[in-house]
């Protein structure tokens, strides 16, 4: 079968020994790694990795994550997302603080912010400055109507980005498969929620790359490639089995197997009033009257988990 070889890989890791070894093995098998993905969780572990036992003081945490960041960022050409300290009580100014602070680190760095209200609230803010962003904690079609509704707004207010790249969507693929539910559905479905928006604009399609996350085995990367998905982030074991591979052994990997016993996520399709809301207040209302639901128990879930490793670091 013909694929059309323009995704990109992303290594998720905090850790630079990785970032070295992945990129090797890609060059040698004429493949690239472009980015990098950080969360709180990956921080911690760098963290354990590199200063054995040691505490850090909130600060000292971010100083760890940013000095992280600016060595992953010699290694790999692209993106390199950070993700703000957010807790579940963390309001959005408090986000847009870290994230403003986390875009000044490099013109490479991307702020991770979580797909929730407060989430979408700094959204707005740093989008108006022109801070690009990477929606994480994304697990349900909504969220990724949400985002693209919110990018199309923001786009036919304010123009492009203006960036390096367009903004980023991060749906967790594996987190749904744990959970019984096929997690590539969402991404096969939200790359069609993305084409919606294709032809809204005068000027230009609606500029924001699908970030195929929580990749665990050669077979989500072969149907996020399938499905054209721009960017690929995956652990070092994932990336490792992949870049090994021949191209014919790509072609021939049965990637529907493995989620013969999970839930399909059936499509879901925004009511025509949803696609015609083209502004902030409207979508605001949208979001708190639920008519879009930005809502899913394992945002909320990652939330409290990326905290509770964040505070494996900390005094
Ligand atoms: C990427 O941005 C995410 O941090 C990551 O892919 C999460 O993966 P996990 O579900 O394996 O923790």
């Amino acid at each position: 079968m013909d694929i059309v070889h323009s995704t990109k890989f992303i290594l998720d890791s905090g850790d630079l020994s990785e970032y070295r070894k992945i990129k090797d093995l890609a060059e040698k098998n004429d493949a690239q790694l472009w980015g990098a993905t950080t969360n709180p969780s990956l921080i911690a572990k760098a963290a354990g990795l590199t200063e054995k036992g040691k505490k850090f003081t909130q600060k000292e945490a971010f100083d760890f994550q940013k000095e992280t960041i600016l060595e992953i960022v010699k290694i790999v050409p692209g993106a390199v997302s950070a993700e703000v300290y957010a807790d579940l009580t963390t309001k959005a100014e408090e986000m847009v603080k870290q994230g403003r602070e986390i875009a000044t680190w490099h013109q490479r760095v991307v702020v991770k912010l979580p797909t929730t209200l407060e989430g979408l609230k700094a959204r707005t803010t740093l989008r108006k400055e022109k801070i690009n962003t990477n929606n994480t904690l994304v697990f349900s079609q909504q969220q990724i109507f949400a985002i693209c509704l919110h990018e199309h707004i923001m786009q036919k207010k304010y123009g492009p980005i203006d960036d390096l790249w367009p903004p980023f969507i991060s749906p967790f693929v594996g987190r749904l498969d744990d959970i019984g539910e096929d997690g590539m559905d969402l991404v096969e479905n939200g790359m069609k929620i993305k084409k919606l928006f294709s032809h809204t604009l005068p000027a230009s399609p609606l500029a924001i790359w699908m970030l195929e996350a929580s990749v665990r085995k050669v077979e989500h990367i072969r149907r996020g490639i399938l499905a054209h998905t721009e960017l690929i982030t995956a652990p070092a074991s994932a990336l490792e089995q992949w870049f090994a591979l021949t191209q014919d052994e790509k072609d021939q990997i049965d990637s529907t197997v493995y989620a013969k016993d999970l839930q399909k996520i059936p499509y879901w399709t925004p009511d025509d009033n949803l696609l015609k809301i083209d502004n902030e207040e409207d979508f605001y209302q949208a979001i708190e009257a639920q008519k879009i639901d930005i809502t899913h128990p394992l945002t909320e879930k990652g939330i409290v988990r990326f905290v509770e490793d964040w505070k494996t670091i900390l005094k």
